[in-house]
């Protein structure tokens, strides 16, 4: 299955994502985009991104970055990987048409070269304090990318706390993107033939055997 792969993000106007392993806002409208987009898809995250969320999302097959391999025992739902290779051939064996990187920092970084879209909640917003951003070099790499805004919010007391628009930015070399994906799949598989057989199906119904899911 040669699926797309979008790193979806928020940040605010100079790139800042976290802050306190926390998203430094609440803005409701935007986890209820986030949630729509990629229910029923596969979700790619780092260790501290699953911490930070305190579990796997519901609905969605998740994928977890960490260099500790026994982190957790994998369920379907819910499974540890160890490298991007790994994540890369595991996700392509999913039968669903969409994977999503979801964060943070170092994760966004990491599958940078691997991602055909981007898409971006830009938040009018300056976080103080903040302590993770989105790379400078991501950031002007895909702002060269095919841009279209999706949606724009205003900021509404007691559900977005900032105003905030939407947009997604396609990479023109995006079959090339996918074909180095599949060849590190591929290698990584090579290497590793039983790997196969583990990978999860998609998602159906959540395996509550799982970890707690967050709602989002
Ligand atoms: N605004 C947004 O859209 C958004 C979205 C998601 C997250 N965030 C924020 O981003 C921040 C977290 O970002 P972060 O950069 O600190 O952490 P992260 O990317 O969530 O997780 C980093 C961890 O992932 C694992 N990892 C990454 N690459 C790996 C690789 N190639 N092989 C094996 N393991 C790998 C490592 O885990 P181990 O240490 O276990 O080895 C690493 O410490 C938080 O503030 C969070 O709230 C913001």
């Amino acid at each position: 299955m040669h699926q797309n792969l979008t790193s979806i993000v928020a940040i605010d106007r100079h790139g800042a994502i976290g802050c306190q392993n926390r998203l430094p806002w609440s803005i409701k409208s935007d986890m209820a985009f986030f949630r729509r987009t990629t229910m029923g898809h596969t979700v790619i995250m780092g260790r501290k991104t699953h911490d930070s969320i305190g579990g796997c999302l519901k609905g969605r097959t998740n994928l977890v970055l960490s260099h500790n391999a026994v982190l957790f025992p994998s369920t379907e739902a819910c499974r540890l990987v160890n490298s991007v290779a790994e994540t890369l051939a595991v996700a392509d064996a999913v039968n669903c048409t969409e994977t999503f990187v979801i964060g943070g920092a170092a994760t966004y970084a990491e599958f940078a070269p691997f991602v055909d879209r981007y898409l971006v909640t830009m938040v009018s917003h300056d976080a103080p304090d903040a302590d993770a951003f989105l790379s400078q070099q991501i950031r002007a790499e895909y702002s060269q990318w095919t841009a279209s805004q999706i949606a724009e919010f205003p900021a509404k007391p007691g559900q977005d706390e900032f105003a905030f628009r939407i947009m997604s930015f396609v990479a023109p070399d995006a079959d090339e993107r996918r074909e180095m994906r599949k060849a590190i799949a591929n290698q990584f598989l090579a290497k590793r033939p039983n790997q196969a057989n583990k990978t999860p199906k998609r998602r159906g119904s959540f395996d509550t055997s799982s970890q707690i899911a967050f709602s989002f």
